[in-house]
């Protein structure tokens, strides 16, 4: 593809596809080409994000926009438990494609999209950008050069809002989001998992639905979504993350926190935030280094400038051929971690990785 500008298709253009279209309006080289939406008003939100770039092909169906638009790369950003059955078309085209997190909502479609995605001839990625917020990047590095020895403990927390109202109001219920651990909470385990550089194999989570959206009702069904948790993960090496959720703390000064503890000190980052602080057990002190913003960012938007490097990257991969950053493995091992969580909140006990690796 060298340096000619590369089309992208939208499928789904609510809050996570406009947001796509915004980062790509900025983009040196992308140029949104046409959209894709059921909803009349996501259409209309879609076309007024990128007007100041040109016009879009506008379609309702995605399907058409497929076979219609002449495209290099497809956005997925349609609701959770619809990426399984978009996904296919989309393998079908031979298109390059980012498909927003969670990749799937459920064990077989994780596992039917994977394989589809290792023959798949384009890139594949999955958005899970939150590796590319710059002072999370930063923490991810340090570990890496060893900042803490060796990594013990990783403890992430989220304290925030809750769910926000989404169209047709698809996110109130597990069935269309694969659970909250699942949705929400992927962007952790992936994090969780990149520190680790290895495999987890068991999980133990204790949560419910305590607060939000108690008093909703959709077609007279109550909404079904956990709002707190705390899920232990061990990992093979023997290391253990934490997840602290919470979606009733709205007014948190720090919506994540993000600490890693070894043998050889602790490392701590916020978001948002710019600095890490390092603390180490032979001088029994610490320090704090700030991180500047990635200058190559030209659009900060809702990630702190993450779904820009995404987007940089997964167009570089597009160009060079070099593989995704972000990859189906990575979709399968982050969501797992979820629906594993999930099981041992319902079932009570410890869950293995392996029982649901093994599963028919
Ligand atoms: N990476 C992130 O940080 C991040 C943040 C928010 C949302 N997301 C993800 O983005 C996706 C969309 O979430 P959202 O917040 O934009 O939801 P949303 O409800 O605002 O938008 C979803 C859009 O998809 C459309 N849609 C439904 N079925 C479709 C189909 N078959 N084909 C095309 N479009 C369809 C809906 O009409 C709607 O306009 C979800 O997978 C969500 O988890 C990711």
């Amino acid at each position: 593809m060298s340096e000619a500008t590369i089309r992208y298709g939208i499928i789904g253009t609510g809050m996570m596809g406009c947001e796509h279209i915004r980062n790509l309006a900025q983009l040196p080289g992308a140029e949104v080409k046409a959209i894709a939406d059921p909803h009349e008003a996501s259409r209309v939100q879609a076309q007024q994000a990128y007007e100041e770039r040109g016009s879009v092909a506008v379609f309702a169906d995605y399907r058409e926009m497929l076979t219609q638009s002449p495209l290099d790369a497809v956005i997925i950003a349609s609701p959770n438990h619809t990426h399984a059955e978009v996904l296919d078309p989309v393998f079908n085209s031979g298109l390059h494609v980012m498909v927003e997190k969670p990749m799937c909502t459920t064990l077989a479609d994780c596992r039917s999209v994977a394989e589809r995605a290792a023959r798949h001839p384009g890139v594949f990625w999955v958005g899970l950008e939150y590796r590319y917020m710059a002072t999370v990047a930063a923490f991810l590095d340090k570990l890496k050069e060893g900042a803490v020895g060796d990594l013990k403990m990783l403890f992430i927390r989220e304290h925030r809002f809750p769910f926000l109202p989404k169209v047709g109001d698809w996110n109130r219920f597990n069935r269309n989001t694969g659970g909250t651990l699942v949705e929400k909470c992927c962007h952790f385990f992936d994090l969780m998992n990149l520190a680790m550089g290895c495999e987890p194999v068991r999980v133990f989570a204790s949560g419910a639905q305590d607060v939000n959206h108690l008093d909703e009702s959709y077609d007279g069904e109550t909404p079904d979504i956990l709002d707190n948790a705390f899920v232990i993960v061990d990992y093979e090496n023997g290391a253990r993350g934490c997840l602290d959720l919470c979606m009733f703390a709205e007014g948190s000064r720090y919506e994540q926190e993000l600490v890693a503890t070894g043998d050889g000190g602790k490392l701590e980052c916020t978001v948002p935030g710019s600095e890490l602080i390092t603390c180490t057990r032979q001088y029994r002190d610490w320090a704090s280094q700030p991180i500047p913003a990635d200058p190559r960012v030209l659009h900060t938007g809702f990630h702190h400038g993450a779904s820009y490097l995404e987007h940089v990257e997964f167009m570089e991969a597009v160009r060079t051929g070099t593989p995704a950053r972000v990859t189906a493995q990575d979709g399968v091992r982050s969501a797992l971690i979820g629906l594993a969580a999930h099981r041992s909140i319902e079932e009570g006990r410890v869950v293995t990785l392996s029982e649901l690796n093994t599963a028919p």
